[in-house]
């Protein structure tokens, strides 16, 4: 495998998500558990309608927060992680209505296809919530999703939140932490105004 200026066998590899690997090792790959604080502080953020699915929740470390707040959760993942419901395929045809709001940090590789799916599911005027990297800003693909569906409001974490790979948080602050900037990416379905830019934590 190619190695990067660092000398590590892995980082260009994440970096550009390409590999040989199948789409069930990519998918277990994919698991990067959220720092349930990001969920608090979107909650500080945001309103969202009674109903939430977080679509791709692993172990709950969202929707334990949202559930703790008072809201419906549903959970579900393509995977099943000890948490919610498994084998279910945000992504699949056979999903085509949510009568609520979504909210989830997606697995980066089919984040936008995970927003356009959720745009086209829920009623106008309801939210889609995505944690998801600063980085996602840029690129031509993506610059079609922000301009065709403007996010309502980006909140930049002025500090690190960590997304910690198969939820091993404990590694990770033991390895530094983390070099990764994230955003919370909410959507309204129907507004078409010029997206507002904020920071929180
Ligand atoms: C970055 S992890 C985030 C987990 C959780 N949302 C959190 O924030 O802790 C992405 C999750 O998406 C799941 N996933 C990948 N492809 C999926 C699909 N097509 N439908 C539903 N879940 C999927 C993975 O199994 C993984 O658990």
């Amino acid at each position: 495998m190619t190695k990067d200026w660092t000398g590590n066998s892995n980082s260009i590899y994440k970096t550009l998500g390409a590999s040989n690997h199948t789409d069930k090792e990519r998918q277990n790959e994919d698991y990067y558990a959220t720092d349930p604080k990001a969920a608090e502080l979107l909650l500080e953020l945001e309103t969202f309608s009674q109903n939430i699915w977080e679509c791709a929740c692993g172990e709950g470390h969202l929707s334990k927060v949202f559930e703790k707040a008072g809201y419906t959760v549903k959970s579900t993942d393509l995977i099943y992680r000890g948490f919610g419901e498994g084998g279910v395929d945000f992504l699949s045809d056979d999903i085509t209505f949510w009568n609520g709001d979504i909210i989830t940090n997606p697995p980066y590789k089919y984040a936008k296809q995970f927003i356009e799916k959720a745009l086209n599911i829920i009623p106008e005027g309801n939210k889609i919530a995505m944690f998801l990297k600063i980085q996602f800003l840029e690129g031509k693909e993506r610059k079609k999703l922000f301009l065709s569906n403007p996010p309502k409001t980006i909140y930049v974490s002025s500090s690190r939140l960590l997304c910690a790979k198969n939820a091993r948080f404990d590694e990770m602050i033991a390895g530094g932490g983390s070099a990764v900037a994230y955003a919370w990416y909410v959507w309204q379905k129907g507004f078409n105004g010029t997206t507002e830019l904020k920071w929180f934590n």
